[in-house]
């Protein structure tokens, strides 16, 4: 048993669930009425807290701002149709999240401080999970540097918070997806692995150019010669070509994601052969073109699963066959969510019980 931590709670006074339309929440918009925050000083994370949802007072020297010190997470929350809560396996984005701070400079985080924090707001904030099909409370652990000093060195504090809110389906159709080959997210030694702030900030221009040309993702390729499919937006890429399942192998260019981790796991489960290696951009373009490609998708706790429509390659589009037939991804979606949502048996031990 690990120790149960000592987080002092205040409750709102003023909760807005009943003013919060759940019919319309647009992804990110809405935040339920408590947030986590605790404060790294010293060498030890202190004042561990839920408070209510607010702004927070800081310096406009701190250290996040100007350097970058800053990375997060994101999961899930499942309401179950027996009014049980579940978390999907955060132990898993409890390593991510020490592996994004290692790379930062930044302090590590016990992995008791990131369950039961997520665990204290979604309990305490149960009612804004939402009980609607393909929905979920969204929690957003992050952490950031907090010295108010212009030099460049890693901080001495840092602060630790969660967020949260019920969210619908990021991607409400299949996706025009477009590889890039121009710009790059992450270059090996780089830190792609991490789910750093700065990879985020470095993608949206790229990103802002493929929606006005009428895509709604990019496809990263390798830093080097942009010859190989590295990742698809903020969700990992994943093929079936000629009956195999196939992905980029998780390195450091690459992030580890936790249903890119899932698919797999269920794929191997079922018998279907898995490769994590280098998947060229020509070997998926000629599986589009003769038919061998039977599935693309992106896999991302907030994309889910993201079926790909079309590809496009330096101005030609190649278009795949209609998601509703593929027989992979379909059944990977609705095993997921039957999981997630308390309807088929956990038998992986995937769901983090709350409260
Ligand atoms: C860049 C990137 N790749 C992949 C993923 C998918 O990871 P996960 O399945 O852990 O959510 C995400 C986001 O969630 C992401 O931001």
């Amino acid at each position: 048993m690990t120790e149960t931590l000592d987080i002092k709670i205040t409750k709102t006074t003023h909760s807005r669930l009943a003013e919060t339309d759940f019919d319309n929440l647009p992804f990110g918009k809405t935040f339920s009425d408590h947030m986590f925050v605790a404060d790294y000083a010293d060498g030890e994370w202190k004042n561990l807290q839920v408070i209510p949802y607010g702004e927070i007072g800081l310096s406009p020297a701190i250290s996040a701002l100007h350097y970058g010190q800053a990375f997060f997470e994101g999961l899930k929350a499942y309401k179950h149709a027996d009014g049980k809560v579940t978390i999907f396996r955060p132990d898993k984005n409890a390593i991510r999240f020490n592996k994004s701070a290692e790379r930062l400079c930044m302090p590590q985080l016990p992995e008791e401080i990131f369950l039961q924090s997520m665990a204290a707001v979604v309990d305490i904030d149960r009612d804004w999970v939402p009980s609607k099909d393909n929905h979920a409370l969204y929690i957003r652990p992050f952490m950031f540097a907090t010295d108010p000093y212009l030099g460049v060195t890693p901080s001495a504090t840092y602060k630790y918070m969660v967020i949260a809110g019920p969210v619908g389906p990021y991607f409400s159709k299949t996706l025009r997806v477009k590889i890039e080959t121009h710009y790059t997210r992450a270059a090996e030694g780089g830190m792609g692995f991490a789910k750093a702030a700065g990879n985020y900030g470095s993608s949206m221009l790229p990103a802002r150019k493929a929606t006005e040309e009428g895509f709604d993702q990019l496809i990263w390729t390798d830093a080097k010669e942009h010859k190989y499919i590295e990742e698809m937006g903020a969700a990992n890429a994943m093929f079936v070509l000629d009956g195999t399942l196939v992905t980029a192998e998780a390195k450091d260019t690459i992030l580890d994601g936790v249903t890119r981790d899932t698919v797999i796991a269920l794929a191997k489960e079922w018998g279907i052969p898995v490769e994590t290696r280098k998947v060229s951009v020509a070997e998926i373009i000629e599986g589009a073109k003769n038919g061998k490609l039977t599935d693309a998708f992106g896999a991302g706790t907030a994309a889910t699963i993201a079926s790909v429509g079309s590809i496009s390659l330096d101005g030609e589009e190649y278009f795949l066959n209609d998601p509703k037939t593929r027989e992979f991804s379909q059944k990977v979606l609705k095993t997921l969510d039957a999981i997630k949502y308390g309807n088929a048996a956990d038998t992986h031990g995937w769901n983090y019980l709350v409260g």
